[in-house]
């Protein structure tokens, strides 16, 4: 069951840093939680700590660098948050230990009526939680890249981001999000990176801006646009290139890629 169009997704977060959120409450996705297309909750796991020193890690069994999260704050944390039951609720682990997030990912998310996300620090988070958590909710452990973060923090926020601009109603150009580099539409500039950009005025420093978009000559500037873009592609990401489909490419875009230094094959992609 998907979230109903009417109803806000709820966004909860389980952190030792409840601080590291507030960006939240500013720009694109506060203003659409102050529009009540959303509803973020940031909740501090040392809430269920029960010692005098409010601790939530401890060290690893088996030895080894480091503090590993105790599994009880936890348990005892995500309990209060699903409460009774959650219908369509996704919890995200981010962790660089997981499958990498992407552009079909967030748009995944975005459909869902509620995302928990648990930021673990030090090692991580003793590996019974997730297996205990299974048992209520779908489970995810994410990676937003292949580097290392000091905690799931910052790529929980690089995904609560990616997710809720996708959501209706949060982008101020609807038309916007599918052109997008990764935009993951079906329309001309599917699979490439974005070209350059340009606005007023029509001569900085002495550059001028493309002559063909002043022309008003539209399928001129889309062919233009699209040239741009896999210039862009081909120099900055190969493996973007290489993984579309062969019959997205006419003679033209070949013609452009080959002077880019870039030959492509007429009957594959592989080079
Ligand atoms: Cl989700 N967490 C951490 N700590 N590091 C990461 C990551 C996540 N994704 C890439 N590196």
């Amino acid at each position: 069951m998907a979230r109903s169009q009417v109803e806000a997704v709820k966004v909860d977060v389980i952190t030792i840093f409840p601080g590291y959120f507030s960006p939240l409450g500013v720009s694109l996705l506060g203003k659409a939680a102050e529009r009540g297309l959303l509803e973020f909750a940031v909740h501090d796991l040392r809430n269920w700590a029960h010692d005098v020193h409010r601790s939530v890690d401890d060290t690893p069994f088996g030895g080894g660098p480091g503090m590993v999260m105790s599994p009880a704050p936890w348990g005892e944390a995500l309990d209060v948050v699903l409460g009774s039951g959650s219908p369509d609720t996704r919890l995200i682990l981010p962790t660089p230990a997981g499958v990498r997030f992407r552009q079909e990912t967030a748009a995944t998310y975005s459909r869902m009526a509620r995302l928990v996300f648990a930021c673990g620090r030090y090692e991580g988070i003793d590996g019974r939680f997730a297996d205990d958590a299974r048992n209520r909710v779908p489970v995810d452990e994410v990676s937003v890249g292949d580097y290392v973060l000091s905690g799931g923090e910052p790529a929980a926020l690089v995904m609560i981001d990616a997710i809720c601009r996708l959501l209706p109603g949060v982008l101020g150009n609807a038309a916007s999000a599918p052109d997008d580099s990764f935009g993951g539409g079906a329309g001309p500039m599917a699979g490439l990176l974005e070209g350059p950009v340009f606005t007023r005025p029509r001569v900085w420093r002495g550059r001028e801006v493309p002559a063909v978009l002043l022309s008003g000559d539209h399928a001129a500037i889309a062919r233009w646009r699209r040239d741009q873009a896999l210039r862009r592609t081909a120099a900055l990401r190969p493996d973007l290139l290489a993984a579309l489909p062969a019959d997205t490419l006419d003679e033209h875009d070949r013609r452009v890629l080959d002077e880019a230094g870039f030959p492509v094959s007429g009957k594959d992609m592989a080079h």
